[in-house]
C-alpha cells in the first residue's frame, strides 16, 4: 500500500516528465578537428552531419555517439552568427543540454508558464524518417534546454542531418551513458538555479555540500544537487565561497565569461578498462598524490577492484550508505580552463564523491597555480 501511494504521488508530482538526456550540443570553434577528438581519443562513432553540403548554410555540425551519450559538434561558417559570438566569448563550451521528452510542445509550455524564459518556440521538423518536434527554453549563462520529441522519428539524429560516418576505425571505451551534468554559476546564484530547477522543472532537491564539505587551505565551493522525477537527470550546481584565494569556480567564471556547463560525468561498467583505453589515446587526467592511496581500504573498506589497478590509473573510490563509486577527472579538454569530463562507475551508490572532493580540489588547485590563476 506504502508503495502505490508513493508510486502515484511521484507521478502526480513529475510535472516535466523527461525519459533522459537527448543530446549535448557543444559551440565550438573548429567541429571538424572536434569530431576527431572525440573519435579518437573517447571513442566515439561518428553517425551524422550538417553543413552546407547537406543545405545548412551558417553551420557545420558533426553528430558523435556512445551507446546512449550523443554530442553534437557545431560550429558557425560565418562570423557574424551567434555561434561565432558564442565561441568568441565562452571558447568551446555547452550550448544546449537536450532533454528527451514524449511532448515537446506541452514541456515548452508548462516550463514557460512556470517562469522559464523562451529560446526556441515550438517547432516540427521533418523529413523521409518522420518528424521530430522541439522547442528550447534558458538556463543558467547562456545555457538553453532543447525539448526534443522523436516518437515518430526512425532516422539517425534528427530532420537536417545526413548519416555520416567516418574511414576512422574506433573502438568504444565503454561509456554508457551521461550520469550528470554540472552548472557553474556566480556567488550567491546557487540557489536562485535550484528554485528554478524546483519550480520550473519540478526537480528535487536531492544533496547539498557546503563549504565546509568542499574546501582547502585555498578555496571552497558550494554545491546543491536537484534531480528530475524519475531521476534520470541529475544537475549538480556549483558556486564559488569564499576562500583565501581564488577557487576553481572562480577561475572557470572568469575563463568561460559567465555561468554554464563544468563537466559531464559519463558512465562506465568497466572504469578499470575504460580509464586504461582513454590515457592509452592521449587523455589527460587529474593526478591524485600516492598518499590518497594508503589508507584508501579502511577508509572505504572492501570492493572488488585490484587496489594497484587504481592507484596505477589513478582512479578514485568513495562509499555511501547504498554502496560505491569509482571516479576520476579529466583535464579541461579546451584551452581555457572550462569544460571537463568525470568518468564514473557506480556500484550501488547515488552520491557523488564527496570523500573525494579535498584530494581532487588540491590536484585542481595545483593546475590553477600553473596556470598562474590561484
Ligand atoms: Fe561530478
Amino acid at each position: 500500500m506504502t508503495t502505490n501511494t508513493l508510486t502515484s504521488e511521484t507521478i502526480a508530482k513529475d510535472i516535466l516528465p523527461l525519459n533522459g538526456t537527448d543530446h549535448i550540443e557543444f559551440y565550438v570553434g573548429n567541429a571538424k578537428q572536434a569530431a576527431h577528438f572525440y573519435q579518437t581519443a573517447f571513442g566515439f562513432k561518428l553517425v551524422a552531419y550538417a553543413g552546407p553540403e547537406t543545405g545548412v548554410r551558417d553551420r557545420a555540425s558533426y553528430v558523435v555517439q556512445q551507446e546512449k551519450i550523443r554530442l553534437v559538434l557545431t560550429t558557425a561558417i560565418y562570423p557574424d552568427s551567434e555561434i561565432a559570438q558564442h565561441v568568441h566569448q565562452h571558447g568551446d563550451g555547452v550550448k544546449v543540454l537536450a532533454l528527451w521528452v514524449d511532448d515537446a510542445e506541452e514541456s515548452f509550455r508548462s516550463t514557460v508558464a512556470r517562469g522559464a524564459k523562451p529560446a526556441m518556440e515550438p517547432k516540427t521538423i521533418t523529413d523521409e524518417f518522420g518528424e521530430v518536434k522541439m522547442a528550447s527554453i534558458h538556463t543558467y549563462g547562456e545555457t538553453i534546454h532543447t525539448f526534443v520529441e522523436r516518437k515518430n522519428y526512425n532516422g539517425v539524429f534528427m530532420p537536417g542531418y545526413v548519416a555520416r560516418t567516418s574511414e576512422l576505425q574506433v573502438e568504444p571505451v565503454g561509456l554508457k551513458y551521461v550520469d550528470h551534468c554540472v552548472g557553474n554559476v556566480e556567488l550567491g546564484r546557487m540557489n536562485d538555479w535550484v528554485k528554478f530547477y524546483e519550480d520550473v522543472m519540478g526537480f528535487k532537491l536531492l544533496l547539498t555540500f557546503d563549504d565546509e564539505d568542499i574546501s582547502t587551505e585555498y578555496s571552497a565551493l558550494m554545491s546543491k544537487v536537484v534531480s528530475n522525477g524519475n531521476g534520470y537527470i541529475k544537475f549538480p550546481i556549483n558556486e564559488p565561497a569564499e576562500g583565501k584565494k581564488k577557487s576553481q569556480i572562480d577561475e572557470y567564471l572568469e575563463f568561460y565569461r559567465g555561468p554554464g556547463v563544468q563537466h559531464i560525468a559519463v558512465a562506465t561498467n568497466d572504469i578499470l578498462h575504460t580509464v586504461a583505453e582513454l590515457r592509452r589515446r592521449g587523455v589527460e587526467f587529474l593526478k591524485v598524490p600516492e598518499v590518497y592511496y594508503e589508507d584508501l581500504i579502511e577508509r572505504i573498506g572492501h570492493i572488488d577492484e585490484d587496489m594497484a589497478d587504481l592507484r596505477k590509473l589513478n582512479i578514485l573510490v568513495d562509499r555511501d550508505d547504498e554502496g560505491y563509486l569509482l571516479q576520476i577527472f579529466t583535464k579541461p579538454v579546451e584551452d581555457r580552463p572550462t569544460v571537463f569530463y568525470e568518468i564514473i562507475q557506480r556500484k550501488g551508490a547515488k552520491s557523488f564523491g564527496k570523500g573525494n572532493f579535498k584530494a581532487l580540489f588540491e590536484a585542481i588547485e595545483r593546475e590553477q597555480a600553473l596556470r598562474g590563476n590561484l
